[in-house]
């Protein structure tokens, strides 16, 4: 296949390779734009066929138990943004939420294996985590009280949020040294996905358990028991959702990806199991000093490809059905990096882990969190949107289903991907240039059209960029304009600008730029 040889490289200068394919815009030839700074480059985008499938949505944001107590090197950073106390009344946050209609929101995280849920059957007072050093992960057991699942189910159906609900997978277990054995004690969940039923809350998803797998954070429990318990609940689910269609989708493991317990699990797990999830925290711990370095490095941010590729190839070699998601990614851990993983540099990892977890198959990413701790998409304490949630806005809206294979000659800084684009004809490339001097001249070289290219309608670019280069600022602009809500709390459009087609496409230095060409029909995208 020509965009594999491209890839391997060596094989074909890419003179060469140009003659496979078709190049739908020209360098300004204008010597004036070439100079100090300017460099030419080509997107190469393979039309025949896509090489994944993503949802429709794909883009998911988490929401978290953590109390205001959580504190991570002496930053307290989660405020009210808990499930058990976020404001649910907030109008930005409504907002944020309908503006992707719909977004995933998966209700999890460290604590989930502590929650205990208040349904009639459990008889013992409702109380809420309280911190406690002693304890596994520093705090006590908490319980969610009925009212409060009420409240945020007719939030999540105002808002026109899909939830994938993170269910306790400890209870039962006895925490032995390092690990958790015996089965999964299902009683209380149980009831509580009947209550959940008998409401008519619609649930996406049911996920057992949070960072058990593996060596596991806390503690970890046996891809064996692991599959046995998954089994469990794909029971209760078949029997509690009884002559409802479609039931929940049943979620697992949760956690860190580690192939010898994946592989495991999966063929154990069989039939029960629709979706295999894995959290990706690969930008080290939130206090390192040097995660932007690490943001800005190609060649680190290429190393997450290894699991995404390994995952794909367990569960295409198993008897499974199940896809993969990313249900937590928060990129540093313990709570990420106050300017760093609520800043701009953010999207440059974060909508680089989104394009390249597409073309290995991942149905869908779940960013930690929507709000709450150092990497919210929204600002946990004014709810105003941090730079990420418009990068997650504009991937959600332009980048479609099918996902192309697109590589990109020229400067390593720029990192390329493309989509069949989203509810409309064409297709939208996404572009990141993680250099601070160099602008692109960008053409877009296509192999396999559909029908001879006639350049009719304009292309449409959304740059991202931010204040004078601050890579620590929370603001962004898109097309040089400052994105921010108005004062009724509402999400500012998203609008395009108009350009000749014939035109390069420019990226600006740490610029983000998704380009939707609405005149490229591809085979693989019709
Ligand atoms: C399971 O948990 C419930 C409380 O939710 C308890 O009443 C029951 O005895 C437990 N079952 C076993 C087998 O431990
Ligand atoms: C939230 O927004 C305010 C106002 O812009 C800002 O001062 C503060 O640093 C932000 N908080 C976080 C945690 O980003
Ligand atoms: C631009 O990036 C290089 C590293 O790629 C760095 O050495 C230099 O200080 C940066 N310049 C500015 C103005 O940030």
């Amino acid at each position: 296949m020509g965009f594999n040889k491209i890839r391997l490289l060596g094989l074909c200068s890419y003179l060469l390779c140009l003659s496979f394919f078709i190049v739908v815009n020209a360098v300004n030839e204008e010597r004036s734009g070439i100079g100090d700074g300017t460099e030419k480059g080509f997107v190469f985008i393979h039309g025949k066929s896509f090489i994944g499938k993503i949802d429709d949505d794909f883009v998911c944001a988490t929401l978290d138990w953590w109390p205001p107590q959580k504190c991570d090197y002496g930053r307290c950073s989660w405020g009210l943004a808990s499930l058990l106390n976020l404001d649910l009344n907030n109008k930005i946050l409504l907002n944020a939420v309908k503006a992707f209609s719909p977004l995933k929101i998966r209700l999890g995280g460290t604590l989930q294996d502590k929650v205990t849920y208040g349904t009639e059957d459990y008889r013992h007072p409702c109380t809420p985590f309280v911190r406690n050093t002693k304890e596994m992960f520093g705090f006590t057991k908490g319980c969610l009280p009925l009212h409060r699942w009420d409240e945020l189910n007719s939030f999540f159906e105002k808002a026109g949020a899909k939830v994938i609900f993170g269910l306790n997978a400890l209870a039962g277990k006895s925490l032995q040294t390092g690990s958790a054995v015996g089965p999964w004690n299902y009683t209380n969940a149980e009831s509580f996905i009947r209550y959940t039923v008998k409401k008519n809350y619609i649930i996406h998803g049911w996920e057992l358990g949070n960072e058990l797998c593996g060596n596991g954070i806390g503690t970890t429990v046996s891809a064996d028991q692991y599959a046995s318990d998954v089994a469990a609940l794909r029971n209760i689910i078949q029997n509690a959702y009884r002559g409802v269609e479609p039931k929940p989708l049943v979620i697992s493991p949760g956690g860190f990806f580690d192939a010898t317990w994946f592989k495991e699990f999966v063929t154990k797990a069989g039939k029960s199991v629709d979706v295999v999830t894995h959290h990706i925290y690969n930008l080290g711990p939130g206090v390192d000093e040097h995660i932007t370095e690490r943001i800005l490095d190609p060649s680190y941010l290429d190393g997450e490809a290894s699991t995404f590729n390994s995952l794909k190839n367990i569960l295409r070699t198993s008897a499974t059905r199940a896809t993969a998601w990313v249900g937590e990614a928060g990129g540093a851990y313990n709570s990420g990096h106050h300017l760093v993983s609520d800043a701009f540099v953010y999207s440059f990892w974060y909508l680089d882990q989104l394009g390249m977890s597409a073309t290995y198959d991942t149905r869908t990413y779940c960013r930690q969190t929507l709000i709450g701790g150092n990497y919210g998409l929204l600002n946990t304490s004014t709810f105003m949107p941090n730079p990420d949630y418009y990068s997650a806005l504009l991937f959600h809206r332009l980048m479609g289903r099918r996902v192309l294979a697109a590589s990109f000659y020229g400067t390593k800084k720029i990192r390329a991907y493309a989509h069949c684009a989203k509810q409309s004809q064409g297709i939208t490339i996404l572009l990141l240039n993680l250099d601070n001097s160099t602008t692109v001249q960008t053409q877009v070289a296509l192999r396999f059209t559909k029908q001879p290219y006639h350049r009719v309608k304009d292309r449409e670019e959304y740059h991202l960029t931010t204040k004078s280069q601050n890579l620590h600022s929370q603001i962004m602009l898109l097309n040089g304009n400052i994105l921010s809500v108005n004062e009724d709390g509402d999400i500012p459009p998203v609008n395009p600008l108009q350009v000749d087609p014939s035109k390069p496409i420019v990226v600006g230095p740490l610029s983000v730029v998704f380009a939707h060409i609405p005149d490229v029909i591809l085979p693989a995208c019709t």
